[in-house]
C-alpha cells in the first residue's frame, strides 16, 4: 500500500535519491506517485499516474536539492488522480505533507476547515493535515504537529516539510513509520527495506509519537512532547535480501527459494531454539487456541489449527481477522492467540491481535518481516526466516508458515500424552519441483476451460483454497475452492463440459472418496486433473495425473501447494500479466 520517502543531506542530489528509494516501495502496491522538493523558500512539486517512471520522466531539470518529500499512493479516499495524488500543500503553500493510513474524522475536520473558509482542493483524508498545521498561530513547528496529531483519529504515518526549513517532521500511529542516519543525511521511510544502501542502522518510530528529522539530528517527543529515546536497529540482511537477480519476476525467484526458506528454518529453530526461549509457563493451561490471519496466511491458520488439533490434542480453529475483530469472541487468560502474517503490518490482525490482548490473551505472532508492528506487539515471536518477499502474492512466506506452524504444534505435542516424532530431515531430500514442466500442459487445459475448481479433503481442501486464491489473484481467472464433499450440496450444478477440476489427493485413507467425487464430475462432463503424491492411483475418469515428489503424509501438506503455485505464475505469463503486481492488490494492506 502507500510509501513514504523523506530525504535531508548536507550533499545536493536528493530528488535522485528519493526516486531512487521510492522505487524500492513498488512492490507495495501504489496506483500514483508525487515529490516534493524543497529549494529556497519554495517548493517544486510534481505528480504522475501510474508508474513511478512517468513522475521520474517530468523531473528534467539539475538535482540541487538537499531536502524533499515523497509518496506513492493506493487509493483509499478519492480515485487516482493528479489531484488526489501526495503530496498535498496548505493553502497558503508554506506545508507540504504525505500520509500512509486513514484519518477516519476526515469528514468532521472538514466540516471544521469550512467554517475557517479553507477550501479542499483534493478528495483526500491527507489534505486536511496540512490545512490543520497551517491555521495554528506560532512559530514552534513540532509544537504544532503535536497539536495537529491529537485532533487526528485513525491510522496515520506522515511526513512534513515547512518551506522555511530544512527539517522533516515526522508522525506515526498504528502505521509504521522509521528513521536512518549517516554523516551526510536521514531519511525517513514507510519500510525499512529502503535503507540498505545508504544506512547501517535505523530507528523505528515509536506509536503516537512525533519527530523533528534534521540533517544533524533525530529528537523523538511522546504526546506530552517529553523526549524519547528510541534505540538503533541494524540493518540487517533482511532487509537487504530483495534484489532480483538472475530471475525476470519476483514470484519466480519466491517460489524458487522455497527448499533454500525451508532449510534456512529447520537449521535457525535447531540453532537457535526459539521454543526454548519461551518462558516455560507460557505454554501452561492452554485451553483452546485461536488462530488468526488474512488471505494467504489464514488459509496457513486453518492449517496450523489441524496440526495443533491433531498434535497436541488442544481445541484450535482459524479465523479471518477481519470477522475476528466484530465477532465478540470468547477469549481469556487460557486462550492463545496466534497471529499469522508474513508483513506484520495487516491492520486487520494487528488489531486483532490488540483486541485479544485487551482480552488478556496470550499473544504468538508467526512474522515473517521481524521488525513488523505484530511482531512488536505479541508477546511471543516465531519468525519466518523466508528472506523478504516481494511479489504480490505471496508464495514461500505461506510455505515458511506451515513449517513453523507444524514445528509449534510439534512442540506443543510435548504438553500431551502423544509427544509427536516428525522426521523433518524428509524435508531435505525431497524434490520440491519434481515435473514441474509438465505443469505447462496443465496451463493450457486452464486457458482452454471457462471454470476452474479446486476440491480436497482435509489438509487437501486447504491446500484447494490457498490453490484457488494463487490463481486468481494473479490470472483474474474466477476458480471455486470446496471440500469434495460439499460438491453435491450444491457446487456440482455448476460443473459442464467447460469445467476443468483439480482433485488434490495425499491422504490414502480418502483416496477411495476423492475418486469418488472424480466420477460425479466426470458424469457431467468435467475434466479432471488429479495432483497427487500417492502411488497407484487408479480411476479412467482422471483426464491428466500430476505426481509431486513423495514425503512422509505429515509433511506433504508443506509442499502440495508448490504446483499450484508453479501452475499460477505460468498461466499468469501466458495470459501476459504481471505476476509480480496483479492489479487491485497491495503487499502489504495496512488499511481496513
Ligand atoms: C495472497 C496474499 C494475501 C496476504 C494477506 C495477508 O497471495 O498475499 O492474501 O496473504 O493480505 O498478508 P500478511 O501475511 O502480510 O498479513
Amino acid at each position: 500500500m502507500c510509501g513514504i520517502i523523506g530525504y535531508i543531506s548536507k550533499e545536493k542530489g536528493v530528488s535522485k535519491k528519493i526516486i531512487h528509494n521510492l522505487k524500492k516501495l513498488e512492490y507495495r502496491g501504489y496506483d500514483s506517485s508525487g515529490i516534493c522538493l524543497l529549494k529556497g523558500n519554495t517548493f517544486l512539486v510534481k505528480k504522475s499516474v501510474g508508474e513511478i517512471s512517468n513522475l521520474e520522466k517530468k523531473l528534467d531539470f539539475d538535482d540541487d536539492f538537499n531536502c524533499g518529500i515523497a509518496h506513492t499512493r493506493w487509493a483509499t479516499h478519492g480515485k487516482v488522480s493528479l489531484k488526489n495524488t501526495h503530496p498535498h500543500l496548505s493553502q497558503d503553500h508554506c506545508w507540504a505533507v504525505v500520509h500512509n493510513g486513514i484519518i477516519e474524522n476526515f469528514l468532521e475536520l472538514s466540516e471544521f476547515l469550512k467554517t475557517q473558509c479553507v477550501t479542499l482542493k483534493s478528495e483526500t483524508d491527507t489534505e486536511t493535515i496540512v490545512a490543520l498545521m497551517a491555521l495554528l498561530k506560532g512559530n514552534d513547528n513540532i509544537k504544532k504537529l503535536n497539536e495537529v496529531t491529537t485532533m487526528l483519529v485513525g491510522s496515520f504515518a506522515i511526513c512534513l516539510l515547512h518551506k522555511s526549513e530544512q527539517v522533516l517532521y515526522v508522525a506515526r500511529r498504528h502505521s509504521p513509520l522509521y528513521v536512518a542516519k549517516n554523516d551526510t543525511s536521514c531519511m525517513v521511510s514507510s519500510d525499512p527495506v529502503t535503507f540498505g544502501e545508504d544506512f547501517e542502522t535505523y530507528y523505528a518510530l515509536p506509536d503516537d509519537c512525533i519527530a523533528k528529522v534534521t540533517v544533524d539530528k533525530i529528537d523523538v517527543y511522546d504526546k506530552d512532547m517529553n523526549k524519547v529515546c528510541v534505540s538503533a536497529s541494524e540493518v540487517g540482511s533482511f532487509e537487504k535480501s530483495a534484489e532480483l537477480g538472475k530471475y525476470s519476476f519476483y514470484a519466480e525467484k519466491e517460489i524458487s527459494e522455497i527448499p533454500k526458506v525451508v532449510d534456512t528454518i529447520l537449521s535457525n529453530y535447531k540453532i537457535v531454539d526459539h521454543f526454548k526461549k519461551i518462558n516455560k509457563t507460557f505454554f501452561r493451561q492452554i485451553k483452546k487456541v485461536k488462530l488468526i490471519g488474512c488471505g494467504t496466511a489464514y488459509h496457513a491458520c486453518l492449517m496450523g489449527a489441524k496440526y495443533i488439533q491433531d498434535y497436541a490434542h488442544i481445541e484450535a480453529q482459524g479465523y479471518i481477522a477481519s470477522e475476528f475483530r466484530y465477532s465478540k469472541p470468547l477469549i481469556d487468560k487460557h486462550t492463545l492467540c496466534i497471529f499469522v502474517s508474513q508483513s506484520g503490518e495487516t491492520a486487520d490482525t494487528l488489531l486483532s491481535l490488540e483486541l485479544a490482548k485487551s482480552k488478556g490473551a496470550k499473544t504468538l505472532a508467526v512474522v515473517n518481516v521481524p521488525y513488523s508492528s505484530i511482531a512488536q506487539k505479541a508477546d511471543v515471536v516465531l519468525p519466518l526466516c523466508a528472506g523478504m518477499e516481494v511479489a504480490v502474492m505471496s508464495t514461500k512466506a505461506y510455505n515458511a508458515m506451515l513449517l513453523v506452524l507444524k514445528l509449534l504444534a510439534t512442540h506443543l505435542s510435548k504438553f500431551s500424552e502423544t509427544p509427536q516424532n516428525i522426521d523433518y530431515t524428509e524435508l531435505k531430500k525431497v524434490n520440491y519441483f519434481k515435473d514441474v514442466q509438465k505443469i505447462d500442459q496443465i496451463t493450457n487445459l486452464v486457458l482452454k476451460s471457462e471454470k476452474v475448481f479446486f476440491i480436497g479433503r482435509g489438509e487437501d481442501y486447504i491446500c484447494a483454497l490457498e490453490a484457488g486464491l494463487k490463481l486468481k489473484e494473479i490470472t483474474y481467472i474466477n476458480c471455486v475452492s470446496i471440500p469434495s464433499g460439499e460438491l453435491k450440496h450444491g457446487t456440482l450444478s455448476l460443473v459442464d463440459n467447460k469445467s476443468l477440476v483439480f482433485v488434490i489427493a495425499t491422504d490414502q485413507n480418502l483416496l477411495a472418496k476423492n475418486i469418488s467425487s472424480a466420477s460425479e464430475i466426470k458424469a457431467r462432463g468435467g475434466k479432471i486433473v488429479l495432483v497427487t503424491n500417492l502411488d497407484d492411483v487408479q480411476c479412467k475418469d482422471i483426464d491428466y495425473v500430476y505426481h509431486f515428489d513423495k514425503i512422509t503424509p505429515k509433511l506433504s501438506s508443506i509442499i502440495s501447494i508448490i504446483p499450484f503455485q508453479v501452475l499460477a505464475y505460468k498461466t499468469c505469463l501466458k495470459l501476459g500479466y504481471s505476476p509480480d503486481k496483479p492489479r487491485n492488490l497491495a503487499k502489504s494492506v495496512t488499511v481496513e
